[in-house]
């Protein structure tokens, strides 16, 4: 079977027969081992047997950012980046984009198939009743500094979750594991909105059950207050609908990665989810798409594109919102968001950041240093300015792309904890630190006091 060039397997992920073998001779014995190919992969430990001597440990495959390396066999999505293809549980992310809601799309994501209407209904139900945050989860939230980043809010805030649900610990039963993802599903927007409501230091406005979940997000978000009348903009609560199907999965992106590598040492999903945001934090990652706003921002006008990617050709800077492991194509998620924009500022006027993205998407595309690279834009070059034109503020956008990537860690987090090729997560190292050495016998460090001014110095209150 000749390797498959995308992450995803091509056919049925189910363990099929080894087919044929990779035939390699150790160069340094003259040894030759035939190791079994299957679904286009060898499997890593097959490399072990092969040893240059009775004290070598075997061969090891050194891959630091798992760019060549699978880790799962997975059933959830599938991307060709060669031909910027995108599938959700067979389903091209165009036709969920087009015509299916978040929930339908979470339900698909979770249990595996789209549910029917009576399945629709219990899923909403479930998710929408399980929407409130318990008051010290709130009281927890008013510790935060006024101007705390609200995603580090958020990472904080689900690893607090944990606290108040210990039953979720008990990962091995089917009717717990789908009791948490009802209720991360359901908690995250009140999270976010609620992060947000601290950093602007206004009144928590608490969720409303008559809504839809992307109306309930705007309205926790946006309403003044109790007494304040708050009708969500349907345009703008389908758009965003729209850019959570587009942002709920994308398979072993960095933030599914540390969501299972920590699911596999058998952590509660909570715990587990705060490690995922945390990566998502990061500005390679979900971080992008705040990161893509402030280099627009900074660009200012059209005249100034050549220059920003001047600086991107000597190295000085990364063109946020370009390139991707996987996508060697366009990513077809930022295609499809670029489309949405249209019709977002159709109700919330241009934002004239697009014009700068576009013409910069337009030189970058035509240059040499990023057509040899195959840089392209990837989801969070077009999201963000749609996040701005609807109000959002900058720092909210990384959290809007945790509020429906939730859906996407919990199905990952699922498949892994029941996978029974799965383990502990433990990769090995190279080590290339000093070899064994000695401290010199008798000498002894001497230990140091601190000073009383010191001591009496720390007791002051600061
Ligand atoms: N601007 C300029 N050069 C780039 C960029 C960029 N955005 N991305 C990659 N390159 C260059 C890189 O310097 C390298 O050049 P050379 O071969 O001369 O050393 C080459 O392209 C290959 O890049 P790489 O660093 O090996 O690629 P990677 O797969 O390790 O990194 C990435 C992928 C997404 C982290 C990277 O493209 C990047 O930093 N992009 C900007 C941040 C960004 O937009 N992140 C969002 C990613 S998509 C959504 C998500 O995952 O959240």
């Amino acid at each position: 079977m000749p390797a498959s060039k995308s992450t995803s397997p091509k056919t049925d992920p189910r363990p099929a027969t080894p087919s044929s073998f990779l035939s390699v001779t150790d160069g340094r014995t003259g040894t030759s081992y035939q190791i079994p190919i299957q679904d286009g992969a060898i499997h890593a430990t097959e490399l072990h047997q092969i040893r240059s001597g009775p004290d070598d440990y075997g061969l090891l495959s050194y891959d630091p950012s798992f760019a060549n390396t699978a880790s799962c066999r997975s059933a959830i999505t599938f991307i060709d980046g060669d031909r910027g293809i995108l599938r959700y549980r067979g389903y091209p992310i165009e036709e969920l984009a087009a015509s299916k809601s978040y929930l339908e799309v979470s339900y698909l994501l979770i249990h595996g198939n789209l549910p029917g209407k009576s399945q629709l209904e219990e899923w909403v139900h479930s998710i929408t009743y399980h929407t409130m945050l318990h008051e010290n989860v709130q009281k927890f939230m008013d510790g935060f500094h006024h101007d705390a980043h609200p995603m580090g809010m958020m990472v904080s805030t689900l690893a607090a979750l944990s606290t108040f649900y210990p039953d979720a610990k008990n990962i091995s039963d089917e009717h717990t594991r789908y009791q948490q993802a009802y209720r991360l599903i359901a908690k995250v927007p009140t999270v976010a909105a609620f992060a947000h409501r601290h950093s602007v230091g206004m009144p928590y406005i608490h969720p409303s059950n008559d809504l839809t979940y992307t109306e309930n997000f705007l309205a926790m978000m946006y309403r003044p207050s109790w007494t304040t009348q708050y009708t969500p903009n349907p345009v703008l609560a389908k758009a965003l609908d729209t850019l959570f199907v587009l942002h709920a999965d994308h398979e072993q992106n960095c933030s599914s990665n540390a969501m299972r590598a920590v699911g596999s040492s058998h952590a509660d999903p909570y715990s587990c989810a705060a490690a995922a945001a945390a990566a998502l934090y990061g500005p390679l990652h979900g971080g992008a798409n705040e990161q893509v706003v402030r280099m627009l921002q900074e660009i200012g006008t059209k005249d100034h594109v050549p220059q920003l990617i001047r600086q991107v050709k000597e190295g000085k800077r990364l063109l946020m919102g370009f390139g991707h492991r996987i996508y060697k194509n366009y990513d077809p998620r930022a295609r499809l968001i670029q489309q949405l924009a249209e019709e977002v500022f159709e109700v919330t006027g241009r934002n004239p950041l697009i014009d700068v993205a576009l013409a910069l998407e337009k030189v970058a595309l035509e240059d040499e240093y990023f057509i040899s690279r195959k840089l392209y834009p990837n989801v969070d070059f077009y999201s963000g300015i749609i996040y701005q034109a609807m109000g959002f503020p900058m720092d909210m956008f990384p959290v809007l792309f945790a509020i429906p990537r939730m859906t996407g860690w919990l199905a990952q987090w699922m498949e892994g904890v029941q996978d029974p090729e799965q383990k502990i997560a433990r990769p090995r190292q190279i080590y290339v630190g000093p070899g064994e050495r000695h401290l010199e016998v008798g000498v002894k460090t001497p230990v140091r006091r601190p000073s009383r001014t010191v001591v009496a110095r720390r007791k002051e209150p600061s």
